[in-house]
């Protein structure tokens, strides 16, 4: 099993990627870390701890970065997510309270108390990992690996013709998090946006697991309404889960070793490309994309039964 962190700021995309990897066998979804994003920080908090809550994870979930490193924090973009982050649906009403602790804090400590076994997943801006580099240079040694949703190398951004969201939010960050000596694996819109999942998809998955698929067919609907508009496709990308599922199934996906540099300002900030002088990353550049699709909806298909949200 692979012990795993969630840093997220939910997001429809970031709850499939949760509710994925907290149903999925392989993987020991130990804690959430929160970050500004798609929904301001403490919007992404409580939409972290409702998710934990339904999955009835038990798990810690930390908050992190309010705004980014440097630059002027950017709109939300309500239009994608809707303003309460899950579309259409009212706010989330979780019962836990946060972690004491910061986000940086906690992947700190964490990944420190188990050397070499935690594994964390940021499908956000990445600024509460360069605070934790900050606080804590030893994480470099002490987490396992970092798999990051966020770039585009060689296909155009989603914010605009240059730069992914992720990165977009917060490229000083991302700068940090690629200079730093740790194995670090970039999922980009390279191939995230090579997945598309569709109505017919997501309508069977509330059949099969009407909590964890119900909440997500309920909750996509505005996500898709998204993408006829600006994507023209029936249906969505696949962004954080799939990058969640490059730990599941990498053999799913064909990697780049190359260093990645981050266009820090001017009218390119946020562009990512291949280059510079930062450690090699594993950049996913193809990805067998039915076979991630079909892995996403078994799962999910499957994860009230997996979660004993209901006898099997
Ligand atoms: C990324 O940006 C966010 O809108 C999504 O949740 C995903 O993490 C895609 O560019
Ligand atoms: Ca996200």
């Amino acid at each position: 099993m692979i012990k795993l962190i969630i840093d997220t700021d939910p997001g429809v995309d970031d709850a499939m990627a949760i509710l994925y990897a907290a149903a999925h066998p392989k993987l020991e979804l130990i804690g959430l870390t929160s970050v500004f994003g798609n929904v301001p920080v403490a919007t992404a908090t409580r939409n972290a701890l409702w998710l934990a809550e339904l999955a009835r994870l038990g798990i810690p979930v930390a908050e992190g970065a309010a705004v980014p490193l440097e630059q002027p924090l950017r709109p939300h973009p309500d239009f994608v997510h809707g303003i309460e982050g899950f579309g259409h649906l009212p706010p989330v009403t979780p019962s836990q309270q946060p972690d004491p602790r910061s986000a940086a804090q906690f992947l700190s400590e964490t990944c420190a108390a188990s050397p070499g076994e935690v594994t964390i997943c940021a499908i956000g801006p990445l600024s509460n990992l360069a605070a934790a580099l900050a606080l804590d240079p030893a994480i470099v040694r002490n987490a396992a690996q970092v798999v990051v949703m966020g770039g585009a190398l060689e296909t155009p951004g989603n914010v605009n013709e240059h730069a992914e969201a992720n990165i977009w939010n917060d490229p000083d960050a991302a700068a940090k998090v690629f200079a730093a000596d740790w194995p670090v694996t970039l999922v980009g819109l390279d191939i995230t946006e090579v997945v598309h999942c569709g109505p017919d998809d997501f309508a069977r998955v509330a059949r099969n697991a009407p909590v964890i698929g119900g909440f997500l067919n309920d909750a996509v609907q505005f996500y898709f309404d998204f993408h006829r508009a600006r994507h023209d496709i029936d249906g969505c990308h696949m962004h954080d889960p799939t990058a969640v599922i490059t730990l599941t199934d990498p053999g799913l996906f064909e990697y780049r070793e190359a260093p990645v540099q981050v266009t820090l300002d001017g009218e390119t900030a946020g562009r990512t490309s291949f280059g510079g002088d930062c450690p090699a990353a594993r950049v996913a550049m193809g990805v067998e994309a039915q076979s991630v699709l079909a892995e996403f909806l078994d799962t999910i298909g499957q994860a009230d039964t997996a979660l004993g949200l209901r006898q099997s």
